[in-house]
């Protein structure tokens, strides 16, 4: 396959790194002789047609900016009549390959104009860290950090007034960012979406730290979790003199998502970006970029669509052990 022109998209929810992932993936286009096109709003905007030609300066100033400056949308290339739609705006801008980047959804698509014949490579985006195939995906060691941050702000005060606090992590579907977050921040207990538990399970878990001799006591909920955070602050503050504390409810909520991209992320944006070119002109296509163990791999693009990574059992021992 020949390339003349590359595109390239950020689809589904933003995260500190993509704007590295972006300019890398024109800069190393740049340097094999291609031309670059953007598409605003990810495969809504594809849908719409909606290209901006990118060259070497238009991405100058964003590997240190939050988001993407290409934009986002929602919406999934999920029927023939769409694919067949985004294939006929990629011919009409006469582009010859495409860059994916984001999280299970933007893999789906990718993997779908991948079957209808169209050269894809995807770049793992997203602060869940759900994906397949990478160690980590781009935007979750800054998210992880700003959770850290806001956690470590709480417990000086949670521990000044003997308090708890419950807060809630990102991650509709998976554990990982709030598993990651409670481990750093050495909070007293976790409760992700992969693990069932009750309120009461937890008011014992608190009570048994008050009782420890713990001046406050951190309550780690991933977004996902049922009973969720919301729910389980309001039955522990229902029981207050059971458990020995005051609980109060957290949500951390879009603000994991934002700000810029800590030093890991720009690395890891300008990494997997970088190898996504070079993938394409090794002439790869239906595959998503990782890094495991430091080292690029590649994992079929409908692989990382189909399977959510697994929280392994073991980490949530360890979490549990180390919170005595
Ligand atoms: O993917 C990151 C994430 O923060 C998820 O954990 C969360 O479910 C989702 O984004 C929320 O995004 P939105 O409000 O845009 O649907």
């Amino acid at each position: 396959m020949t390339i003349h022109t590359l595109a390239v998209l950020t689809h589904g929810e933003d995260g500190p790194g993509m704007n590295a992932a972006i300019r890398a993936v024109v800069r190393m286009a740049t340097h094999e002789g291609w031309q670059s096109r953007g598409v605003r709003r990810g495969f809504a905007g594809l849908l719409a047609g909606e290209f901006v030609p990118l060259g070497t300066r238009d991405v100058s100033g964003m590997i240190e900016r939050g988001g993407t400056r290409l934009g986002t949308g929602e919406g999934q290339l999920d029927t023939p009549l769409r694919v067949r739609e985004a294939l006929r705006r990629l011919n009409e801008e006469a582009v010859d390959a495409l860059v994916v980047i984001g999280g299970r959804e933007a893999m789906a698509g990718g993997a779908a104009l991948s079957a209808a014949g169209m050269p894809v490579v995807g770049v793992p985006a997203c602060i869940d860290n759900d994906i397949v195939g990478t160690d980590r995906a781009i935007g979750v060691d800054t998210a992880l950090n700003t959770a850290l941050d806001a956690l470590d702000r709480i417990r000086d005060t949670a521990s000044s007034q003997q308090e708890a606090f419950v807060a809630e992590i990102a991650g509709r579907q998976s554990g990982h960012l709030a598993l990651l977050t409670a481990v750093a921040a050495g909070a007293e207990v976790l409760c992700v979406p992969e693990q069932p538990y009750t309120c009461q399970e937890v008011a014992e878990q608190v009570s048994a730290a008050y009782v420890r001799g713990k001046q406050h006591c951190l309550i780690v909920v991933a977004e996902g979790a049922r009973p969720s955070a919301a729910e389980l602050a309001a039955a522990l503050e229902a029981c207050r003199e059971e458990v020995g504390f005051a609980t109060h409810l957290i949500i951390l909520g879009h603000l994991q998502r934002g700000g810029a991209p800590l030093a890991q992320d720009r690395f890891l944006g300008t990494d997997l970006g970088a190898a996504a070119v070079v993938r394409l002109a090794q002439g790869q296509s239906g595959v998503m970029v990782g890094l495991v163990d430091g080292v690029p791999v590649t994992t079929p693009l409908a692989e990382a669509a189909a399977q959510s990574r697994v929280l392994e059992p073991e980490q949530l021992v360890m979490a549990d052990t180390l919170a005595r």
